[in-house]
Parts: structure tokens; C-alpha cells; sequence
């Protein structure tokens, strides 16, 4: 793999799709498909501190996940409090500090518990932020964003008439974190489905086949290398860009 590390991502962002259908493929549970998904977190996560990679955001489970059968919602929050406890040992090690994003309110108390447990003991790191999407929607996030702003302009908080997009960046619950270059979503689905929808503008997309539960360093190494071949021009033309 040849990577150029002068030309890493400083942020990538992935939507871990195709954990059913790999367990389906197998004859084997929708859930054992989650927790050998939950085997690539770490691996990924893992793979990018070791790249260099400042920023990690995973769609963990979206706004619209809350309408899958029970048994399943269980399942995933039941491997994700797992997740939290068994690797929070690992993050603190290679100085990785956990944030999340989304109505993480949503999430049954033990598991929200855990979650800020988890970001408190890691606040403290710089190396580099794993992000989780949890109960995440884009437009929710949005919508959250201007819900604040018309509360504080009401209360008197916020006085001006006009709002910047870099200002309005600060209402999103990704504040302070830049914006992803690298969106990737696995399993051969060609959609965004509500995922950082603001924060997307100028992210190269990535779409592999592969499942999620078979994503590992080599894929993320592949996508990166894709990455790295594309020209990002931000509106501006290759001549403009090459001066
Ligand atoms: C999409 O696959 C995946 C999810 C809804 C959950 C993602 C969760 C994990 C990767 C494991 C746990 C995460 C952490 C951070 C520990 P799908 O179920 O929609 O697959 P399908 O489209 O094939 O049905």
C-alpha cells in the first residue's frame, strides 16, 4: 500500500453498513454480525491512531435505527455499554479521546452512563478523537442547532440579525471538530442517509462492497489511497489550484 502520509485525512467519517447482511450470508444472527462489526471498530480505530489520523467519526446507530425490531435496539446498546467498558482501558493506553454526537439523551440510562464515563475519562487526550454517532440524524442535529438559536434570541442571548456558517458550525453538536474529507460508507449502498448532511459540503465519498464486518485495515488503507489520488478543488479550477 503505498500512502502518502503528508496527504492524510485529518478527519474521516464512516457509515458502518452491512452488518445483517453479512451475518445473513453466514446463515448466522443479525447480531453476531454487530459484534464482529464491533471487532472492525477496533481495528479501525486502532488503524487510524496508528496513521495519524486527528479525527474518527462512526455512525453507530442513527435517529432511524429506534424503529428496528426491539431484540435488535437491545442487542446493539447491550454490545455498545460492552464496547464502552472493555475498551475505555485501550482509548486512556494510546491517549484517544471518545466524544459522541446525536440525541444521545435517547440512550437507556446504563448506556448513557457509560458513554459520559467514558468521554470524562478520556477528555484529557489529543492524539486523536474518536467520535460516535449515536442516535444520530443530521437533520435532527440541524434542527437542535436552530432550536438553541431561536431560544437564545428570544431570551436575548443572541442579538445580532445575521448568522455565519462558522458561527452556525458552533451550534452543531460537532462544534470545535473540522469537517470530515473523507465520507465512507461500506457495503455497496450508495446513499448519505442523514449523516453529517452540514459537515459533507466538500467530503470526497467513498463507497466500497464490502461489509462492514469484513472492512479492515486493508479496505480503510484502499479507501485512503483513493482519497489521496483525488483532486479537492473547493469550487476552484486545477490551474488555479496548481499556482
Ligand atoms: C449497519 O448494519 C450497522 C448498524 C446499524 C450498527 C453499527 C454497529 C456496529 C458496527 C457495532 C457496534 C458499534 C460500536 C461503536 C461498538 P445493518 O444492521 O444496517 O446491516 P444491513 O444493512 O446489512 O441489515
Amino acid at each position: 500500500m503505498n500512502l502518502d502520509l503528508k496527504k492524510l485525512p485529518q478527519h474521516i467519517a464512516i457509515i458502518m453498513d452491512g452488518n445483517g447482511r453479512w451475518a445473513k450470508s453466514r446463515g448466522s444472527l443479525r447480531v453476531d454480525g454487530h459484534y464482529r462489526g464491533a471487532d472492525r471498530v477496533d481495528e479501525i480505530v486502532t488503524c487510524c491512531r496508528e496513521l495519524g489520523i486527528r479525527y474518527l467519526t462512526l455512525y453507530a446507530f442513527s435517529m432511524e435505527n429506534w424503529a428496528r425490531p426491539k431484540a435488535e435496539i437491545d442487542a446493539l446498546m447491550a454490545l455498545l455499554k460492552e464496547f464502552l467498558i472493555i475498551k475505555r482501558e485501550k482509548l486512556v493506553k494510546n491517549e484517544i479521546r471518545m466524544v459522541s454526537i446525536g440525541d444521545t439523551e435517547r440512550l437507556p440510562v446504563e448506556v448513557l452512563e457509560t458513554l459520559r464515563e467514558t468521554e470524562r475519562l478520556t477528555a484529557g487526550f489529543d492524539k486523536m478523537v474518536l467520535n460516535l454517532a449515536l442516535s444520530y440524524s443530521a437533520r435532527d442535529e440541524i434542527m437542535r442547532a436552530v432550536n438553541t438559536l431561536l431560544r437564545e434570541k428570544e431570551e436575548g442571548k443572541f442579538r445580532d440579525n445575521f448568522i455565519s456558517v462558522d458561527r452556525f458550525h458552533e451550534y452543531l453538536d460537532t462544534a470545535g471538530m473540522p469537517d470530515p474529507d473523507l465520507v465512507i460508507r461500506t457495503s455497496g449502498e450508495h446513499r448519505i442517509s442523514n449523516f453529517l448532511l452540514w459537515q459533507s459540503a466538500y467530503a470526497e465519498l467513498y463507497f466500497s462492497d464490502t461489509f462492514w464486518p469484513d472492512f479492515g485495515r486493508e479496505s480503510l488503507c484502499q479507501a485512503i489511497e483513493e482519497y489521496q489520488s483525488r483532486e479537492r478543488r473547493f469550487g476552484r479550477t486545477s490551474e488555479q489550484l496548481r499556482r
